[in-house]
């Protein structure tokens, strides 16, 4: 064991790692998807989960506006959407369309719930920290939809596209 700078430690500890979505309305209510590594679950009951958001983003004005989220675990199919996602900001499109993912409405705000992914989950936003140069959103689950006989894509599968 070396002591060594945090550069050379994260590549090897941060993968093999899993992705999602978040899907959130901006302020006139339509909806962005933002491509995310960095998000946890928070707490057994209620069920919780955290989404961590770069200031930067597009999403970041989105959350600030917003009480709710939807957090999708997206399915092999989704790869070439989920690219799209985490490069294109939604202040040059909409990304809903774009990626031509299919959705019906949710029971929260009527945010769109993915057709094609592994799961979708409604969450209403909680709390909220400052972490650097990201926020942590906190959302309690309301409500969840499980497509049993998707396959859950990974971070590593976007290597192979
Ligand atoms: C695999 C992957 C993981 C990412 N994880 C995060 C993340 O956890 N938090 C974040 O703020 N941005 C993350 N990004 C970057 C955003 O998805 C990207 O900047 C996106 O274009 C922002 O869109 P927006 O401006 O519409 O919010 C990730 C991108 C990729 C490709």
């Amino acid at each position: 064991m070396q002591r060594t700078d945090i550069g050379r430690v994260l590549p090897k500890i941060l993968h093999p790692a899993k992705i999602t979505l978040a899907v959130c309305p901006d302020k006139n209510g339509i909806p962005n998807i933002i491509t995310l590594e960095w998000f946890m679950r928070t707490s057994i009951n209620p069920v919780m989960f955290a989404v961590s958001i770069g200031h930067s983003r597009y999403s970041y004005e989105c959350f600030s506006d917003s009480e709710v989220f939807n957090l999708v675990y997206p399915s092999k199919e989704m790869a070439a959407g989920v690219v799209l996602c985490g490069s294109k900001s939604g202040r040059e499109m909409n990304k809903l369309i774009e990626t031509g993912f299919e959705h019906f409405p949710g029971r929260l705000a009527n945010l769109p719930i993915l057709k094609q992914a592994v799961a979708n989950i409604e969450c209403k936003i909680v709390t909220q920290v400052k972490s650097g140069d990201h926020t942590i959103f906190v959302g309690e689950v309301k409500h969840s939809y499980l497509n049993d006989d998707k396959d859950l894509l990974l971070y590593e599968d976007l290597q192979k596209i």
